[in-house]
């Protein structure tokens, strides 16, 4: 099984991969993440995306595609994969076309003031990844017993331009894979487990 999850930062894409992905067997691959690994280990490839992202901006789409190529031939591909935040331009999209075929594509829908107000309270684990928010998780450590931080494109002046480069350079992509016929639109305005229900609703058929 091969899964883009679309949607705008603060959907819930980071949060119902984890789920999705443990459930089927498939690798969760992050192309978010990838990029904060990169950066934590001060590599070249990190200190030439760090000041994009923590503009908002775009990371340029060779680099993007160089990671992704190399991430899906990895062992843990072999029962299919789920792309957290890629991709996430068309020109993405149509490079990814000319490598692997896609299943479905989940278009987490959520209302922009939701979206600020689930952003602003964000905490991360910087060891696995796990996201959580600060009014249901007053304690500050992880469940890997890790303590959480708050990523550094979360301030809202970057957050409101994430927003608006999404509207410019994501949102194309629901025209993209509708045309296509694997587009599946579900509101991510709910509860994490209603969330998770309604996508594997749709991918069990
Ligand atoms: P990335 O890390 O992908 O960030 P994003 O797309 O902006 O999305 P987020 O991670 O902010 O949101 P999410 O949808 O995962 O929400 P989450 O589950 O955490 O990318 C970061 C940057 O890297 C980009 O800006 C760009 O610079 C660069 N980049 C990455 N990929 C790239 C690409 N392909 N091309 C170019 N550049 C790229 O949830 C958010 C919060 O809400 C959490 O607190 C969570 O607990 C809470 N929450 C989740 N679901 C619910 C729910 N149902 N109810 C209540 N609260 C909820
Ligand atoms: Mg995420």
């Amino acid at each position: 099984m091969k899964l883009i999850f679309l949607g705008p930062p603060g959907a819930g894409k980071g949060t119902q991969a984890v789920k999705i992905a443990a459930r089927f067997g498939i690798a969760h691959i992050s192309t978010g993440d990838m990029l904060r690994a990169e950066i934590r280990e001060g590599t070249e490839l990190g200190n030439a995306a760090k000041s994009l992202i923590d503009r908002g901006e775009l990371v340029p789409d060779d680099v993007i595609l160089g990671m992704v190529k190399n991430r899906i031939q990895r062992e843990d591909c072999k029962n299919g994969f789920l792309f957290d935040g890629f991709p996430r331009t068309i020109a993405q999209a149509e490079a990814l076309e000319a490598i692997s075929a896609i299943d479905h594509v989940i278009n987490l829908d959520v209302p922009v003031e939701r979206l600020i107000s689930r952003i602003s309270g964000r905490r991360m684990c910087p060891d696995c990844g796990a996201a959580y928010h600060v009014s249901t998780r007053e304690s500050g450590a992880c469940d890997c017993g890790a303590t959480l931080y708050q990523r550094d494109d979360d301030k809202e002046e970057t957050v409101r331009n994430r927003l608006v480069v999404y509207e410019r350079s994501t949102k194309p992509l629901i025209d993209y894979y509708a045309g296509k016929g694997l587009l599946h639109t579900i509101s991510g305005d709910a509860d994490i487990d209603t969330v998770d229900a309604r996508i594997r609703e749709v991918i069990s058929k």
